[in-house]
C-alpha cells in the first residue's frame, strides 16, 4: 500500500492522516481490509507498536471496524465523506442569522481595519502600551491563575469582581448598584448581544445615534432589529426625532458620544428618559470611555438620574485596560436581571473565572486606581499634542470637534467630499500614515471628508512626526 508521511508531529498522527488520505481518495476502499499491522510496519520500516496506535485512533474515530488480531476493515460511508470534502463552495445562509450576518457584517471592511504598512497609524480601538501594567497583570494572573478554583465560575460573574465594580461605579461614574445588579460580560459586544436577544424580536425597533458604533449597529441588525437613526447635535441626541410610536430599545453613549465626542446635555438627558418612561423603552448606555474626560471630573453616567428604572447601563475594561481582555459588565434593571443571565448562560456559562479573579484583585488592591491615573495623563498629553499640532497646520481648512474625553478626536476637511476625502486617505498612506474615515460610523454618511483619530497608540513624538505628514498631505491637498 503507497502511503505518503507528511513528516509533521509523532509518527503514529503521520500514519493515521496518511491512511485517512487514501480512504478519501479512494484508494482503499469501504470494507477493504487493512493491511495486517506487522506488514505495514515492515513495509514503511515504522515500528509496529506505532502502527497499532494508527489503527487504534482510526478504530476510535470510526474509520475502521474491527479488533487487534482479526483485521481492521474500512467503514465509513464513503461516497458521503468523500462529497462532504469535495464542498467547499459557499453554501447558501442556513438560517436567517446567518442570512442577516452575511449582509450587515464584512469581515473584510471592519471599519479601522489597520491600514498595514505605514509608519504612523491613527487607527481607533488599539490600546495604549504600558510595560506597567503589563508586569502588574502578569502578576495578578499569576496569583489568581494558583489561587481561583478550576471549576465553572458563576454565570452572572465572580461576587468579587462585581462587588469591585460596583464600588468604581459609585466612586467614578456616580451610579449606585449592588453586585446583585451586575452580570459580568465578555464587553460591550456581548452585552449589546444579550440585550438584543432578551429585549427584542425580529422587527422591533431599535434606535441608534447618527452617528454611532458601528458593532452595536451591526449586532442589532444581526438580530433582526429595525433600526431608526436620531441625530446628534451639540447636546447629544435630537430627543424630538425619537419614533413617535415608541422604540423598544434606545442606544446611545452619553458621557462621549461616539464618535462625534459631544455630552449629552442634562435637559436632553431627562428627555431620554421621560421618554423611555412614556414608552415602555429601553435605553443601553454604552459609557465606554467616559473615565478618560480630561477638563473635569468625568460626568455621572446617564444611568445615576434614572428614576424609572429603564437604563440598561453598559461598561467594558477594553479602554481602561486592553480589549484583549474581554471583559465588561452590565448594570440590568432588576426585572431583567433573570433573563440576562439566562442568555449569558446559553452564550458562555460565564467568562472566564481567572481573569475574573485577578481583575477583581487589581481592583481592590489599588493597582487598577494607579493604572487609570498614569493611562489619564499619558492621554492627556498625546491628545495636547495632537490637538496643537492640528491647529497649527488647520489654516482654517480643519474643523475639529474636539471633546475634551476619551482617546480619538474627529476631523473633518472643510468644503471636501466624501471622495476626496478618501483621496487625502490615500495620498497619506503614501507618506506612511494611516488615517480612518468616519464614513462607516453612519448609516447613512454625509457627503464630507470626516476623519477619525485614535491617537492612545502613538507617543507624543510619533504625534509630531505624523502630524507633519498630515500637514504635508493638507499642503498638497
Ligand atoms: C463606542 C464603543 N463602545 C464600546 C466599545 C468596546 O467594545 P468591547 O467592550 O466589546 O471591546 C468600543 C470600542 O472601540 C466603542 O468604540
Amino acid at each position: 500500500m503507497h502511503l505518503q508521511l507528511d513528516g509533521r508531529g509523532p509518527l503514529h498522527a503521520q500514519l493515521t492522516r496518511a491512511l485517512k488520505t487514501a480512504v478519501f481518495a479512494g484508494r482503499v476502499h469501504q470494507g477493504a481490509r487493512l493491511p495486517a499491522t506487522r506488514q505495514l510496519a515492515r513495509e514503511l520500516g515504522i515500528s509496529r507498536n506505532t502502527v497499532l496506535a494508527a489503527y487504534e485512533q482510526l478504530r476510535a474515530e470510526g474509520f475502521v471496524d474491527g479488533r487487534v488480531g482479526s483485521g481492521s476493515y474500512v467503514t465509513p460511508p464513503l461516497q458521503a465523506l468523500r462529497s462532504v470534502r469535495a464542498v467547499d463552495a459557499p453554501l447558501a445562509p442556513q438560517s436567517e442569522f446567518a442570512r442577516r450576518g452575511r449582509l450587515y457584517h464584512d469581515h473584510l471592511r471592519i471599519p479601522g481595519r489597520r491600514i498595514e504598512g505605514v509608519r504612523y497609524s491613527f487607527q481607533y480601538g488599539v490600546p495604549i502600551t504600558n510595560p506597567a501594567l503589563t508586569s502588574a497583570w502578569a502578576r495578578e494572573l499569576a496569583h489568581a491563575a494558583a489561587y481561583t478554583a478550576p471549576n465553572y465560575p458563576m454565570t452572572q460573574g465572580l461576587p468579587a469582581l462585581r462587588e469591585a465594580v460596583c464600588d468604581y461605579l459609585a466612586r467614578r461614574r456616580g451610579v449606585q448598584a449592588q453586585p446583585e445588579d451586575v452580570v459580568i460580560v465578555d464587553g460591550t459586544q456581548q452585552a449589546v448581544s444579550l440585550a438584543a436577544r432578551v429585549l427584542l424580536d425580529a422587527g422591533d425597533t431599535a434606535v441608534l445615534e447618527e452617528p454611532h458604533y458601528s458593532s452595536i449597529r451591526e449586532a442589532l441588525q444581526i438580530h433582526g432589529a429595525r433600526l431608526h437613526t436620531v441625530g446628534v447635535d451639540q447636546e447629544g441626541l435630537l430627543c424630538e426625532s425619537l419614533p413617535e410610536q415608541g422604540a423598544k430599545l434606545v442606544c446611545v453613549t452619553p458621557s462621549h458620544q461616539f464618535p462625534s465626542g459631544v455630552v449629552m446635555s442634562l435637559a436632553r438627558r431627562l428627555e431620554l428618559l421621560d421618554y423611555a418612561h412614556r414608552h415602555g423603552s429601553w435605553i443601553l448606555e454604552d459609557d465606554y470611555d467616559g473615565e478618560f474626560r480630561y477638563d473635569a471630573q468625568p460626568l455621572a453616567a446617564l444611568r445615576s438620574l434614572d428614576e424609572y428604572g429603564r437604563v440598561i447601563y453598559v461598561g467594558t475594561f477594553s479602554k481602561v485596560m486592553f480589549p484583549s481582555l474581554r471583559l465588561g459588565y452590565v448594570v440590568v434593571p432588576a426585572g431583567l436581571r433573570g433573563d440576562f443571565v439566562n442568555a449569558k448562560w446559553q452564550d458562555d456559562f460565564g467568562s472566564p473565572g481567572i481573569e475574573q479573579a485577578a481583575l477583581a484583585r487589581f481592583m481592590v488592591e489599588g493597582g487598577f486606581e494607579r493604572h487609570l491615573r498614569r493611562t489619564w495623563k499619558t492621554l492627556k498629553e498625546r491628545r495636547s499634542a495632537l490637538l496643537d499640532g492640528l491647529n497649527r497646520c488647520s489654516a482654517g481648512r480643519l474643523e475639529i470637534s474636539d471633546s475634551h474625553a476619551g482617546m480619538h478626536l474627529v476631523v473633518w476637511l472643510k468644503d471636501r467630499s466624501r471622495a476626496e476625502g478618501e483621496a487625502f486617505i490615500a495620498r497619506a498612506r503614501s507618506l506612511g500614515l494611516g488615517l480612518y474615515p468616519i464614513a462607516p460610523y453612519y448609516l447613512d454618511p454625509p457627503d464630507r471628508a470626516g476623519l477619525l483619530l485614535g491617537y492612545c497608540a502613538l507617543s507624543v513624538a510619533e504625534i509630531v512626526d505624523a502630524v507633519e505628514r498630515f500637514a504635508a498631505c493638507l499642503d498638497e491637498f
